[in-house]
């Protein structure tokens, strides 16, 4: 089974503000996009990466090509991150069975948990990474902000990347059109109706999204966390 990887990276970080693109932004040294490339690169299971970065920055991510000898194209995103998952999904290798799609913003991924991720793989079309919920979510009424609703903690999962797919259901479901944001690639499976299986991934893959995050993942980094 020839598995490739789209890894995202084409966002804006608005809420980080920061000048560069979030997956370069540096972290002891290193852009964020590099711990995960790293990670893909040593996985004995892993064939082929592609990149999908800004498109005002390109040269900057096709430098980490000499670094990394998996990735096999980078190409630019869109305005959505699904536009962008779009155009990672043409640059796949056309014999690809396997899809593991990657948000460059969580760089703690590791090893075991793509392990996991691709031996649910085996038997199901669609598996996720993700973690039990810590706190108690409420659903609220979006103008009043009163609660509407507290879903039971035991059945609330909070999803994370990487997300797996057979390349045929993957394709299938962004050749849908939709109106909604897609925050990630599962919901576009499950609006199809498609079945998504949930693994364990960890507690420390975290995203980047604020500058809060920047300062917990040095924390982290240094072994502090
Ligand atoms: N992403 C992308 N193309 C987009 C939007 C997002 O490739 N048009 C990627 C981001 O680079 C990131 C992942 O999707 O790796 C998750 O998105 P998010 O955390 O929202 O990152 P940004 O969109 O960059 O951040 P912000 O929403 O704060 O601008
Ligand atoms: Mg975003």
């Amino acid at each position: 089974m020839k598995t490739e990887v789209i890894v995202v990276a084409a966002g804006a970080g608005k809420r980080l503000n920061s000048k560069v693109p979030k997956a370069l932004v540096l972290l002891k040294g290193k852009p964020l996009i590099a711990y995960s490339l790293k990670i893909f690169e040593a996985h004995p299971g892993i064939d082929g990466v592609v990149i999908v970065g800004t498109s005002g920055f390109l040269s900057q991510f096709i430098h980490l090509t000499r670094s990394f000898k998996k990735v096999r194209a980078v190409v630019s995103g869109g305005v959505r991150r699904s536009d962008s998952v779009k155009c990672g999904l043409k640059a796949l290798a056309p014999d690809t069975d396997i899809v593991l799609v990657h948000d460059a913003a969580r760089h703690f991924i590791d090893r075991a948990m793509i392990d996991r991720l691709m031996a649910a793989l085996k038997k199901n079309r669609s598996a996720i990474v993700g973690v039990p919920v810590k706190c108690t979510v409420k659903r609220i009424e979006r103008k009043s902000l009163v609660i509407k609703e507290t879903p039971s903690r035991d059945l609330l999962w909070e999803a994370q990347t990487p997300q797996g797919f057979h390349k045929d259901i993957l394709l299938k479901a962004h050749a849908r059109k939709f109106k909604e944001e897609a925050t990630d690639d599962a919901i576009l499976v499950e609006r199809m109706g498609g079945k998504v299986k949930m693994v364990m991934g960890s507690y420390r893959n975290i995203k980047i999204t604020t500058p809060e995050d920047i300062i917990l993942a040095k924390q982290l980094l240094a072994g502090k966390g």
